[in-house]
């Protein structure tokens, strides 16, 4: 497995440097620089990577077309730790994307046993929490979703068991389901291409969810009819497995062009206009002409416990239907990064970076930049004591959710069409 990326695993923690240096995953800061404005969860380093951002940096720059896409498995009810890639998407929404938003009952049903209807259920909680938040745009169940199953099959055609083992670790008793959901997921994530025609999108994802970016990347390079390169002097148009006929309507498509066994050469052109006629060209002969998906990757949210967020840890999560009291207990009782006593916490300072608390506000509970930055010198200036640092972020959390589940009872009506 590739070092030890498994996207079904419950906790665990990834070395971040490290998937930079191994998979060529790239600081987020790389290419912060060419967005009009940096949202909060870039600046404050809860997104921390990306691929190939930068052409959705230019195309939200420029006001070019561009998708958005991620998908929620629905083995449990929604909490906080999905709240991240919710606001990523709906940001990219606002900043001109066109939104899609899979729920991924086949990947629930295969890997985690959950019945078709209970998919259902926790699927129509997950889309409440996104419309609250703003969302528009496609959202589908896998499972109900026809032309996402042909892709998946054809995304198939380009995945083999020896693939599976070396990115998943998957043995001869994986079940031929949880291989089949894994086709979905690189269709869900190809999807906003078939549906609207070639064009970047950028997948928002937990970075343990890399494996099946790269997988997609593979998978669309390799659906790819045609690789138009630069050669000295020309741009060349080579075929992968281009039928006949495509290769020949490229030949056509350029005058002047020279065709040869394989390939067609065009002297003088510019890369990115050859790159879109040829995909356009792909279109029509029947393939897909897919542009490599972009993503950016966030670091997960820990539980008030420490560890991963996670459903199956109830005293870990707040979920968006918390009631008043389980909340107050929950955010009292949480693992902050205080002293043993008062005396030391004053003297010493706290460690907000420790503390599930700080992150909880560093994430979603301080939005305002001054605000976040207070708590923060008050927590290690000791200024502050945790208790009355876990009463006020208890209260600003009960505002937000209160907040969001009026906005829920809104847009209600938006759920089930
Ligand atoms: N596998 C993801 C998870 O476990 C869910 C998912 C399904 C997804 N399809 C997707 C994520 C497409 C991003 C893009 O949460
Ligand atoms: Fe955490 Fe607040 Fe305590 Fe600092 S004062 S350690 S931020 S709970």
């Amino acid at each position: 497995m590739q070092q030890g990326i498994n996207p079904w695993a419950s906790s665990q923690t990834v070395d971040v440097e490290k998937l930079f240096s191994d998979f060529g995953i790239e600081p987020i800061g790389t290419a912060t620089s060419g967005l009009p404005e940096v949202p909060s969860f870039m600046r404050r380093g809860i997104v921390v990577g990306h691929r190939d951002y930068g052409r959705i940096a230019d195309a939200i720059r420029t006001g070019s077309p561009f998708n958005v896409m991620t998908g929620f498995m629905p083995s449990g009810h929604p909490h906080l730790g999905h709240l991240m890639v919710m606001k990523e998407v709906v940001w990219h929404v606002q900043q001109g994307g066109r939104g899609y938003i899979g729920v991924a009952d086949r990947e629930a049903h295969a890997v985690r046993g959950m019945s078709w209807t209970q998919c259902k259920e926790y699927g129509r909680e997950y889309l409440a929490c996104l419309y609250a938040l703003g969302y528009e745009g496609t959202t589908y169940y896998q499972s109900e979703n026809t032309r996402l199953k042909d892709l998946a099959f054809e995304a198939a055609t380009k995945i083999n068991f020896s693939e599976l083992q070396a990115i998943y670790g998957f043995t001869q008793d994986t079940a031929l389901a949880h291989a089949m959901s894994v086709a979905t997921q690189v269709a869900d994530i190809l999807f906003p291409q078939l549906d609207c025609g070639p064009s970047p999108t950028v997948v928002p994802v937990g970075i343990d969810q890399d494996p099946h970016i790269r997988l997609t990347r593979d998978v669309a390079y390799k659906l790819r009819m045609f690789l138009v390169e630069r050669r000295d002097g020309c741009i060349s148009v080579r075929s992968k497995n281009a039928p006949e006929a495509a290769i020949e309507a490229v030949h056509r498509a350029f005058p002047g062009s020279k065709k040869y066994e394989g390939h067609v050469d065009i002297p003088g052109a510019s890369c990115e206009a050859v790159e879109e006629r040829v995909r356009a060209i792909e279109i029509e002969q029947g393939g897909f002409g897919f542009v490599l998906p972009s993503a950016t990757y966030h670091t997960f949210m820990p539980g008030l416990q420490g560890g991963k967020m996670s459903s199956s840890v109830p005293e870990s999560f707040i979920s968006f239907w918390e009631t008043e009291k389980d909340l107050k207990k929950k955010v009292m009782a949480s693992l902050t990064g205080g002293r043993m006593t008062l005396e030391e916490q004053k003297k010493l300072g706290g460690e907000p970076e420790k503390c599930s608390v700080y992150l909880l506000n560093l994430f979603h509970m301080a939005p305002d930049d001054g605000e976040l930055a207070e708590i923060c010198r008050k927590c290690r200036a000791g200024e502050m004591m945790c208790g009355t640092c876990k009463k006020e972020t208890f209260e600003r959390t009960k505002e937000y959710l209160k907040d969001l589940r009026e906005k829920m009872d809104e847009t209600a009506h938006l759920v089930d069409v």
